[in-house]
């Protein structure tokens, strides 16, 4: 059986009918078509769906869609503004932090979210930040040096 959901999805109000073990990835991904939003294990191990719900970082392949019933969830999709890109994206264009890409999106919405709090972070704190994330590509160097230049730091 069905029910109602309702979630502000990058400013935009929906209202679906999803059923009881929709995960909020199903949701944005096969509800909504935000493709930006990677299913990688789809059991909470490599961080690649990773947005934000009400600010906060979390696995959306982790979250029954229902849960968050009400929320406001970013996704990749909803960072930069039109054609502009978000100073992490550009900071991991300029850097060479992005290979296969898969982990990007992920990446960038945890970083998001430390720099929110944390404006001028240093590496260690980087470092944790992004620690729910896996890379196979990069050896995190280029993203850790991407991070700081968006950062200023
Ligand atoms: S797809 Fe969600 S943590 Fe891997
Ligand atoms: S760039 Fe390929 S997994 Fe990170």
């Amino acid at each position: 059986m069905k029910k109602t959901l309702v979630l502000t999805v990058n400013g935009e109000r929906h209202e679906l009918q999803v059923s009881a073990d929709a995960t909020l990835l199903r949701v944005l991904r096969d509800e909504l078509g935000l493709y930006g939003t990677k299913r990688g294990c789809d059991t909470s191990a490599c961080g690649c769906c990773t947005v934000h719900v009400d600010g906060n970082s979390v696995y959306a392949c982790a979250v029954y869609a229902l849960s968050v019933d009400g929320s406001a969830v970013t996704t990749i999709e909803g960072l930069g503004n039109g054609d502009r890109l978000d100073p992490l994206q550009d900071a991991f264009i300029r850097a060479g932090a992005v290979q296969c890409g898969y982990c990007t999106c992920g990446m960038i919405m945890s970083a998001r979210e430390l720099l929110a709090g944390t404006p001028k972070p240093d590496e260690e704190q980087i470092r944790h930040a992004i620690a729910g994330n896996l890379c196979r590509c990069t050896g995190y160097t280029k993203i850790v040096d991407a991070i700081k230049m968006a950062a200023g730091s």
